[in-house]
């Protein structure tokens, strides 16, 4: 085994402890039921409190989720040469690839991407005043021939899923169950194939660093080896989040904290690696259309609770971050809380500094 590339490398508080927290806590939520004043409870306490659960009996069926993880793994294995084949790049911006970072540390991890959509229609730059839309087309390998099916099959399961979460959500803040429909009327929303090889170094790199998820909901499939991780609001200590099999785990993205004006929180989360077995996970990423307008939800604003957020352009907001793999912007890596409305304690501190 030759050296590793210190661009690996976390800096040391941002290390994982091998020894792993378990983490109880996530909530376990079962959707076999009708939406009941039991089950919106559940959902609204597991937002609120963890940002992250589980479910079972979700609907999509077993040997969906089979098939794509075994396409997955055929894909994967290949030579690089041959994943090479259907690299993303600047124009086409989904496909293969093994070179993110997540806070400037690189990941230890490959990846493919495809749009649940296809085409998917996207802003075409991230200036504020190009009106232009692009179109995103998939990439699909010769090999596996079967991996596209299975995708395709595998995303229009998962959206079914994502659509019927939003509904809860929404009751679970007090709005109609389809609030949230239209937002997702030209979805850009992505399947993610995740591998993690396994890593020689695994107490100095991570999978993925810690970070947040920048879109409305996303719904993970991982399988059995575990490695996420999720920062428990409660104390900040990341804790193990362990497989169950079937199980879907959720989490609210920014968007959703934006809309529900932080009833919600985005939170963070990462990915441990180990030095023995390589894991693969798969995360649908939920997506408005690119011309939503990001802001709380006016049935969620009041004069008592005002709006802790400005509006945002989703899709100039994707665009930036994806830019942003590719070159150093102009513009600072974008965060929701560049939108974010200064806090009091920040206005008065500006106020006495004046004087
Ligand atoms: C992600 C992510 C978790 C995992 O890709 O955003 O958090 O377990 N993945 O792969
Ligand atoms: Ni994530």
């Amino acid at each position: 085994m030759g050296e590793v590339d210190p661009a690996y490398f976390q800096q040391p508080e941002h290390r994982p402890k091998l020894e792993i927290v378990q983490a109880q806590g996530i909530p376990l939520i079962d959707l076999s039921e009708q939406p009941s004043e039991t089950l919106v409870e559940e959902i609204r306490n597991a937002c609120r409190d963890w940002g992250f659960f589980q479910v079972v009996n979700h609907g999509v069926p077993l040997e969906t989720r089979q098939r794509i993880m075994a396409a997955s793994k055929e894909f994967f294995a290949q030579p690089l040469d041959e994943k090479r084949k259907v690299r993303r790049d600047e124009k086409r911006v989904l496909g293969y690839y093994d070179t993110e970072h997540t806070k400037n540390v690189r990941d230890w991890k490959e990846v493919f991407d495809l749009t649940v959509e296809d085409p998917t229609f996207v802003t075409a730059s991230y200036h504020p005043d190009d009106q232009e839309v692009d179109e995103w087309h998939n990439q699909w390998p010769d090999f596996p021939p079967h991996l596209r099916g299975a995708c395709e099959e595998y995303a229009r399961a998962v959206e079914k899923l994502a659509f019927k979460l939003m509904e809860l959500i929404a009751l679970s803040l007090g709005l109609r169950a389809d609030r949230f429909e239209d937002f997702f009327k030209d979805q850009t929303s992505f399947v993610r194939l995740n591998h993690y090889p396994p890593c020689p170094v695994p107490h100095l790199a991570l999978g993925v660093g810690r970070h947040k998820d920048a879109g409305a909901l996303t719904v993970l499939a991982q399988d059995d080896v575990g490695g996420l991780e999720v920062k428990r609001k409660s104390d900040g200590q990341w804790v193990w989040a362990s497989p169950t099999p079937d199980a879907y785990i959720i989490n609210v993205g920014d968007i959703i904290q934006v809309w529900s004006n932080e009833a919600y929180e985005s939170v963070e989360h990462r990915v441990m690696v180990n030095s023995e077995r390589e894991r693969f996970s798969i995360p649908f990423f939920f997506n408005p259309s690119h011309y939503t307008v990001v802001e709380p939800l006016e049935e969620l604003v009041s004069n008592e609770s005002p709006a802790k957020y400005k509006a945002y352009n989703w899709g100039k907001f994707l665009l930036t971050r994806k830019a942003s793999n590719f070159k150093k912007l102009d513009v600072e890596n974008i965060q929701i809380s560049h939108f974010r409305v200064p806090e009091l304690a920040d206005a008065l501190e500006g106020a006495l500094k004046l004087n």
